[in-house]
């Protein structure tokens, strides 16, 4: 009889503070021990010069989601999950949307029943909120929230997602009160739509007048507004996508005046521009997203972003849709920059571009790559210490890098149903050689070992406490009165 199920022996251990050598031992799927002479286990892997990381908390993907436009997202909760657990990610966390007229009990009841016969790693639900009736806010979210369902995304674009600026008041309250985090999509939907018609009514269709359509100035007024409107309320709000480096720029002096506010930004803005939607053809298209890729000098500003603590997370937006009539080309071949899904694929890549290009490059640490990919993630939306760190009483869920691993990118490699990758053709060096979730270990040799549905739904709680306590008694208008709005 061994002491414990899985030893992982001799690795360099990191954390979002620490880097060490030890040795782990995982009993029952939860980390057990933590030191060196450990005894037995069933099965013991060798971890000599590899980094053993916690897995990776993807906090932003789109994964069997119909959009508003009713075009199904490429991948569902199976070989979403696959994907990203090759990728190193051992808990992803999707949305269940609401399309207007839904209630949200139904849409999360659908979710859940969609995903727990098929996603291989752990999730929990953010709720996409784009009818907020007085039955939503006053009955359904509180309940949801007191469930569990501790985070929702809101959209300030999108004609049929959007909410307006008195109903984005309403959604901060109902957070607030009830111990629940705002997410938003902030880009300034009237600036969006005027460029767009004046593009279109010159005949400029082709998908690189997406990014002219989806100015920095969009995303910039768009996020400061947010932002004071969540001043008004005192409520925790967290800015996601962010690509525009005044955006970025808005969420720093926020937090520097210590309101609540966070940042989350992706891959496809620190290594696409927007001269990748001027490619042949509609292979620009590939690369369409909201808010869009700019250029180098705004990707500096988000690799600064990503070291200065304006950003707090970085996630995927894993937003796969087909270059055929199942996806991105629904309205036909030629479609128009209008017409095309937005989004780019990137669960299983988001790890290995950013321990490459970020660690690798020496732009930022190994405990800043955790913080930033897993811990504050984790803390944020409310499941650390079970995820997000390695601590004894943590779930097993681990990351072994091997950092010398060097690989080009290319689509065959990859598990997605997206049918490409933006970052075709990239070499990166830094790859997960083995993936543990809950002590099992899911990938290893490049190969699945995880059945259909093996993932578990982690219950979360209202009331979560944020990292870097960073929130404030400084600000005047802050508590001035917000308890009564
Ligand atoms: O273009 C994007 N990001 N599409 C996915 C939906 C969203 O807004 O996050
Ligand atoms: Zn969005
Ligand atoms: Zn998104």
């Amino acid at each position: 009889m061994s002491d414990f199920d899985l030893i992982v022996r001799g690795g360099t251990l990191a954390t979002a503070s620490e880097t060490f050598a030890a040795d782990i031992a995982v009993r029952d799927g939860r980390i057990a021990a933590l030191g060196t002479d450990l005894g037995t286990a069933a099965r013991v892997i060798d971890a000599g010069g590899l980094l053993v990381l916690p897995g990776g908390v993807d906090a932003h993907c789109h994964v069997e989601q119909m959009s508003s436009t009713r075009i199904w997202t490429a991948d569902d909760f199976h070989s979403g999950s696959v994907s990203a657990a090759f990728g190193g990610t051992t808990t992803f966390l999707p949305f269940a949307a609401q399309h207007r007229g839904q209630s949200l009990r139904e849409v999360v009841k659908d979710a859940e029943e969609r995903c727990a016969p098929k996603a291989v790693i752990d999730y929990a639900f953010h709720l996409i909120i784009s009818d907020p009736t007085a039955q939503v806010l006053g009955q359904e979210l509180p309940a949801l929230i007191a469930d569990g369902y501790t985070s929702f995304k809101v959209y300030m674009t999108y004609d049929l997602l959007k909410i307006d600026d008195r109903q984005m008041l309403d959604v901060l309250c109902v957070a607030r009160e009830n111990g629940a985090t705002t997410m938003v999509h902030a880009e300034n939907n009237e600036v969006i739509s005027w460029i767009s018609e004046r593009l279109l009514d010159r005949g400029y269709g082709a998908p690189k007048y997406h990014a002219v359509s989806h100015p920095r100035i969009a995303e910039s007024e768009a996020t400061s507004r947010a932002i004071q409107l969540a001043r008004l309320v005192d409520a925790r709000l967290l800015i996601v996508h962010v690509s525009a480096p005044e955006a970025a720029a808005a969420i720093l002096a926020a937090r520097n005046a210590g309101l609540k506010i966070y940042g989350e930004t992706c891959p496809q803005y620190l290594f696409l521009t927007a001269e990748d939607l001027d490619r042949e053809g509609m292979e620009g298209a590939k690369f369409c997203c909201s808010p869009p890729p700019r250029d180098k000098a705004a990707q500096d500003a988000i690799w600064q972003g990503l070291r200065n603590g304006t950003f707090q997370v970085f996630s995927s937006d894993h937003a796969p849709y087909r270059m055929d009539a199942s996806g991105k080309l629904k309205h036909g071949p030629n479609a128009t920059f209008k017409q095309l899904a937005n989004g780019v694929p990137g669960l299983e890549l988001r790890l290995p571009l950013l321990f490459s290009e970020g660690v690798g490059k020496g732009r930022l640490s190994l405990n800043e790559f955790v913080a930033l990919t897993a811990t504050n993630p984790a803390k944020i939306y409310g499941l650390h210490p079970r995820k997000g760190s390695l601590a004894v009483g943590a779930d097993a869920d681990l990351t072994l890098w091997d950092p010398t691993w060097k690989r080009t990118i290319t689509y065959d490699m990859l598990h997605d149903n997206a049918g490409y990758t933006p970052y075709e053709g990239m070499t990166l060096t830094g790859w997960p050689r083995f993936v543990v979730s809950r002590g099992r270990v899911i990938v290893e040799d490049e190969t699945l070992n995880a059945e259909r549905g093996s993932g578990d739904h982690i219950r979360r709680a209202p009331e979560i406490a944020a990292p870097g306590a960073r929130e404030p008694e400084l600000d005047p208008a802050r508590n001035f009165g917000a308890d009564l709005l």
